[in-house]
């Protein structure tokens, strides 16, 4: 059988795992029994309340993926992992004990999961072609800063900018943990820069020299942006299938390389 990862132990500090899969609007009810096999009975509730809704697919992946990515890298069956959430809901390894940090992120087609030993990790994927209206948006939700500059830029650059800025802004509040609890207008990126800078407005009570920040855009036609609170950071991108996930859904935990 083809493993699941090509990396075989978790990464060292400063490499993060990126996993993408790409997944279907509806998933055969075979695969979804398969895959929620692996899953705790809180999380198969709340597959349920999805209904026929598409996200549920997208839920589904993405814990079924998060479980067989751990179980890859220790001996611990996939069904076993238990998950706490933080007061604004973002879930972390509760048991057994790891010292992996991850966090994920969904959209229409796709689920990406980062994974790595550093706890400050946030990932977000959208699709280059949803529907956006890049200045309402963006004179709701980002900085003065961010503003001016997708204003000055010629009409036909704005949707890239905007999902530019989006991607990154998101994978920097869900490393942080809050969630939208932070104030998006306190912090501006600059993403033509490779990698892209961040500004934090002193509001922020934040630092940007110990931020790192990456921007990826899949062949699929997604676009990711990666956050990590390290000194230096290389993104391992692991684009897995769903045919591959699906027969590693339910194996037992892998005794870790020493
Ligand atoms: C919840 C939030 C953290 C991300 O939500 P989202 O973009 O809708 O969803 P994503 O698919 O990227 O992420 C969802 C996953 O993030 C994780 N998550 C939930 N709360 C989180 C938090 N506070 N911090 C980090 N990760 C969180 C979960 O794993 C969740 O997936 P799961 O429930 O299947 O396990 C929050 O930022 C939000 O509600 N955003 C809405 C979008 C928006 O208005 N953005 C403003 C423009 S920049």
């Amino acid at each position: 059988m083809k493993p699941l990862l090509s990396l075989t132990a978790p990464p060292p500090s400063g490499e993060i795992v990126l996993c993408s899969v790409i997944i279907p609007r509806r998933l055969a009810p075979s695969l979804t029994a398969r895959l929620r096999a692996a899953l705790s009975d809180e999380e198969c509730a709340r597959h349920a309340r999805f209904g026929d809704d598409g996200a549920a697919g997208e839920f589904l992946c993405g814990r079924a993926l998060l479980r067989a990515v751990l179980s890859t890298w220790a001996s611990v069956d996939q069904h076993a992992w238990r998950f706490a959430l933080n007061a604004y809901g973002r879930p972390s390894i509760d048991a057994p004990p790891s010292p992996l940090h991850f966090n994920l992120s969904h959209t229409r087609g796709m689920v990406v999961l980062v994974l790595g030993v550093d706890p400050s990790v946030g990932v977000d994927v959208e699709r280059l072609d949803r529907s956006v209206r890049p200045l309402e948006v963006a004179d709701r939700f980002f900085s003065t800063r961010e503003v001016d500059g997708l204003r000055a830029l010629p009409v036909e650059q704005h949707r890239d900018r905007f999902l530019a800025l989006w991607t990154l802004k998101e994978a920097y509040i869900k490393a942080r943990g809050m969630g939208l609890a932070l104030p998006l207008r306190d912090f501006s990126f600059s993403p033509d820069d490779a990698p892209p800078r961040v500004h934090f407005e002193a509001s922020l009570g934040d630092d940007s020299r110990l931020w790192r920040f990456a921007r990826i855009d899949l062949p699929s036609g997604h676009r990711v942006a990666v956050a990590a609170k390290v000194s230096r950071m290389r993104v391992h991108h692991e684009a897995l299938d769903l045919d591959t996930l699906a027969e590693h859904v339910g194996l037992p935990g892998t005794v870790p390389a020493v």
